[in-house]
């Protein structure tokens, strides 16, 4: 098992492995439908990658892929009630095909499972890994605390943002690859180096996903496109905009943002249209491309030739050209 491929194809493998087929259904069912959903499975791919690298036990590696790949839908099932999400991964949303209460309920469950997958570890690594999974654990709530505030707020820095996705989404990769050195006993520099490479490609992977928001194409994207707009989030989008706007420009932007009683789809449009007017998009690519540099940059400090970590740059790679 080395290459991205097999890695993936053995991520898929597992998670059919994982027996829902238990009563209540109406807490079951759920969890089943959205992990069987698909999705990129980035994180246990990195978690993975990472163990391969430091040759960790197999068994320990893939609790410890599942833990982050569940932890990680359960998020997403509170994140759309949150959100007001209806679509993802090209299907109905846990709150939509059933209801609120069940989102919250098999999102909780999935947290415990998450938790009983990183139990599976022998004592001297759980002792090492379980903290780290705390802390992730608690900077996303912080993350989604923060995502939220915001869409009330409407002066938000970049570094605010940036600060509000490093704990909305890139802990959790960082995370994913810290856990996978920690199991193979990688020395502290190169498990710090994997953790900010994860930082970093994380950074680069919630501005694509603000971008493809607004740009994406639905049916490939798998989710609404304009929900942010429609939530008033200060996505990269919206705080590029905004810095390159002109007077006239922000007055639009603002009255946009105030706007409630707008059709959805004419306030997305129009917002979208200043969006294009003012650059952002480029703007994003711009960000998203020194996010890169800088990913790459720490796993030079494990090695320049790619002899160790390729399939991770190619990883790395793949996710910034991705339009889903
Ligand atoms: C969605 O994550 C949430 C974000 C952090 C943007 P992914 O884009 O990895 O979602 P799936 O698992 O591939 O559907
Ligand atoms: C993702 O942010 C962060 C978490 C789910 C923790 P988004 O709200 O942008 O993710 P999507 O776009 O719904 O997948
Ligand atoms: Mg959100
Ligand atoms: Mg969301
Ligand atoms: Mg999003």
């Amino acid at each position: 098992m080395k290459t991205l491929k097999e890695i993936q194809e053995y991520i898929t493998h597992t998670i059919q492995q994982l027996n829902w087929n238990k009563a209540p259904r109406g807490l079951y069912e759920p969890i089943e439908y959205t992990l069987e959903g698909g999705g990129k499975r980035v994180r246990p791919a990195l978690l993975l990658l990472t163990a391969n690298i430091y040759d960790a036990n197999l068994e320990e590696a893939t609790a410890a892929a599942m833990a982050v790949e569940i932890f990680h839908n359960f998020t997403l099932l509170h994140d759309d009630v949150m959100d007001k999400s209806d679509t993802r991964r090209g299907r109905k949303t846990v709150h939509i095909k059933w209801n609120e209460n069940t989102a919250i309920l098999s999102g909780d469950q999935m947290m415990i499972e998450a938790y009983s997958q990183i139990a599976k570890l022998s004592a001297d690594k759980l002792k090492k890994v379980l903290p780290l999974f705390n802390k992730m654990a608690t900077e996303i709530c912080e993350g989604q605390q923060y995502d939220v505030d915001f869409e009330t707020q409407d002066d938000v820095t970049i570094p605010e943002y940036t600060e509000m996705i490093r704990l909305k989404t890139a802990v959790l990769l960082a995370t994913a690859l810290k856990i996978g050195a920690l199991l193979g006993n990688a020395d502290e520099t190169e498990a710090q180096a994997l953790y900010d490479f994860g930082i970093n490609i994380g950074l680069a992977f919630q501005i694509k996903d603000d971008y493809l928001d607004v740009y994406g194409d639905e049916k490939t994207f798998g989710k609404p496109i304009g929900g942010d707009i429609l939530c008033g989030k200060k996505t990269y989008m919206w705080l590029s905009a905004w810095k390159n706007a002109t007077e006239e420009e922000r007055r639009e932007l603002m009255s946009w943002l105030h706007n409630q009683e707008a059709i959805p789809n004419e306030k997305i449009q129009a917002v979208r249209n200043i969006y294009t007017k003012v650059g952002a998009s480029r703007e994003c690519e711009v960000a998203m491309e020194e996010y890169h540099q800088k990913a790459v940059a720490e796993l030079d400090k494990i090695d320049t030739n790619g002899d160790k970590t390729q399939e991770l740059r190619n990883l790395a790679e793949k996710l910034m050209g991705r339009n889903k």
